[in-house]
């Protein structure tokens, strides 16, 4: 093993002074002098015997745009530089299970790995360093030396497929594009209010009523409840054989599947399935994003034994169709309204000592537990699971900041730093005036800026990071790409990188060839970190003052005050601006080399009036 440590920001490229365009930057990189000339058309790519390095090279041949029959067992007899992986004949520890090695040379690009999964790794490693396919001839690789492993065993992302509906096919994609930058865990959330989307044998309403609900588009929590009669023709679901594709998918792409079953909130589908399992009876039918919360339940009754006995089935064969080690049940904002005035319940806690419904919410975890333990798996909750005491064996996401999976690992158990607002992908990257409608802000450069293990946790209990995309306000596969990257890819960064040359100029400029990639494609992204942010302030005598900034270094704005289109030929903002009087909207763009680059802005005075006097 080479001793060479390099910091994110190096190396460049010998000879173009250009950044290698990886993401996740590796552990180790060494550049070569020298230039390898590859055909990826027509190079050999050649394999040690064995099904899961076939399975490998397999897979590389098709990102390479070539048949199976391309990639083959045994050593090269093509003349020309190839492609070879191979496991080592002696361990190397550091590698892990998930490492590898790539050189590049003038004989050709050798992968070599503990494990199948590293020489994976070690693939997406090369398919980054080369351009879109289809190839047309020699294409020039730098000679190097990698090594390299992740900091974190979990790199996850969360997909909503409740909140909007995700076919088989596109889930596969999301997974081709989180395993190109070598994320290996993808989280479903398979059950919220909005639908229930897992077949469960024996038990058809759960999907034949609860994953279909009233079409609706617009503004989240503004839609209109189900009215009288109306139809549910939105939804969908996977079946049993769909999510044996999905398992068979991940695991070609080294992907852990982890489904969530979200009780006892978050419930309103399986409600209009099974009212029986509610406090108060219902009647409920699948929500369409229009308010409830506190009106009508959604979560289900703990004080019933019909409940638990339809999550033991539904957790029986979400354990049998989901093959990993963890189980999902959610547990988070769980509103415990109805269970205070649930006979049941009440009758529950008294018989258990239960003094409070947060305890109540605990006794209702601790036997999911048991039930999710039974069937040979592990449970992970959100960390709401922690309020009134945690279930002996669980593993805790943090979401509502670190706090939870701090107090969680100091009692220690696993968790998973998933936190808001640097890891929801849902939230604003730019602002409002551009971007598609959400809540909140998490600017890439705040994503990217996130160190997953806090000061006095021990790393060992951090298995990793994730980033959630959830769906209320994302109806299409093309909007959750462009929510999902770039800030997939600072996850990825975070979760696989050593974290001690995490440097953000030179990622973002590596974004940038990862956007020329997407481009060609036809993979979308967002290119939020190109606009301008406003920060507008009113002095004491209530005149607006308005600081412009961008995200990235090296870009230029322009802006008019007359409603004129700017472009680089309008006045460059190198100062706070004054508002000319009269003026109603400020129009901004930003430019690189007097050419265009962020999307224009225009920015009602009355509103940055409106933001000044928040
Ligand atoms: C969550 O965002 N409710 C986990
Ligand atoms: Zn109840």
């Amino acid at each position: 093993m080479s001793e060479t440590h390099s910091p994110i920001a190096a190396p460049t490229r010998p000879g173009t002074g250009k950044r290698l365009p990886l993401i996740p930057w590796p552990a180790r990189c060494q550049p070569g002098l020298g230039e390898l000339l590859l055909d990826p058309a027509r190079a050999a790519i050649t394999h040690q015997p064995g099904e899961a390095l076939a399975e490998v090279a397999i897979n590389l041949a098709d990102a390479l745009g070539r048949g199976a029959g391309a990639a083959h067992a045994g050593g090269s007899t093509a003349q020309g530089p190839s492609i070879t992986l191979a496991l080592l004949d002696r361990t190397a520890p550091e590698l892990g299970t998930e490492g590898y090695c790539l050189d590049i040379d003038a004989r050709g690009v050798h992968v070599a790995a503990n494990q199948p999964a590293g020489c994976f790794y070690g693939v997406q490693t090369l398919l980054q360093l080369l351009p879109a396919p289809p190839f047309s001839g020699r294409t020039p690789l730098p000679f190097l030396h990698i090594e390299d492993y992740p900091r974190f065993a979990w790199r996850g992302l969360l997909l909503d497929v409740s909140r909007h509906f995700f076919t088989k096919a596109e889930v596969m994609e999301f997974m081709d594009q989180m395993a190109a930058c070598k994320l290996n865990v993808l989280h479903l959330h398979l059950t919220d209010d909005q639908g229930w989307r897992l077949e469960i044998a024996g038990a058809p309403e759960l999907t034949a009523i609860g994953a279909w609900r009233v079409p609706r588009q617009g503004d989240w929590w503004s839609f209109d409840p189900p009215q009288p009669g109306e139809a549910a023709t939105y939804g969908g679901y996977y079946t049993r054989a769909d999510v044996a594709e999905l398992v068979a998918h991940a695991r070609s792409r080294q992907i852990a599947l982890v489904p969530e079953i979200d009780v006892p909130g978050h419930s309103m589908a399986l409600l209009a399935a099974h009212p029986e399992l509610s406090c108060l009876g219902g009647p409920f039918r699948v929500n369409p994003g229009s308010q409830f919360y506190t009106q009508i339940e959604n979560a289900v009754c703990p004080g019933k034994e019909a409940t638990f006995a339809c999550l033991e089935h539904v957790f029986g064969q979400v354990a049998a169709a989901f093959p990993g080690p963890f189980i999902h049940i959610g547990g988070d904002e769980a509103y415990k309204g109805f269970w205070a005035r649930c006979p049941d319940c009440r009758a529950r806690m008294a018989r258990e000592g239960l003094a409070t419904v947060e305890e109540l919410q605990s006794y209702f975890v601790r036997r999911l537990e048991c039930l999710v333990n039974a069937n040979g798996k592990r449970l992970i909750g959100w960390d709401e699971i922690l309020e009134g005491g945690l279930a002996p064996h669980a593993t805790v996401m943090s979401w509502r900041g670190m706090a939870g999976g701090i107090a969680a690992a100091q009692a220690g158990h696993d968790v998973i730093m998933t936190p808001s607002p640097a890891c929801y992908l849902d939230l604003y990257q730019g602002d409002a005036v551009v971007e598609p409608l959400t809540y909140s802000l998490a600017r890439l450069s705040h994503t990217y800026a996130f160190e997953p293990v806090p000061p006095d946790v021990d790393p060992q209990r951090v298995l990793g990071v994730q980033g959630n995309v959830w769906t209320e306000s994302i109806a299409d596969f093309r909007h959750l790409q462009y929510m999902t990257w770039p800030r997939g890819w600072a996850i990825a960064e975070s979760a696989w990188s050593p974290p001690e040359g995490k440097q953000w100029t030179a990622f973002n400029e590596r974004v940038e060839a990862h956007f020329r990639r997407a481009d060609a494609r036809d993979r979308k992204y967002a290119p939020s970190m190109f606009d301008v942010a406003f920060a507008p302030t009113l002095d004491e005598g209530g005149e607006l003052t308005i600081c412009l900034s961008t995200e990235i270094e090296g870009l230029s704005i322009h802006y008019s005050f007359d409603n004129a289109i700017p472009d680089a030929h309008y006045p460059c903002c190198t100062a706070p601006l004054r508002v000319p009087p009269n003026a109603s909207t400020l129009k901004v763009v930003t430019c690189r080399e007097g050419r265009i680059i962020g999307r224009q802005m225009a920015m009602p005075i009355a509103e940055l009036r409106r933001r000044a006097a928040r």
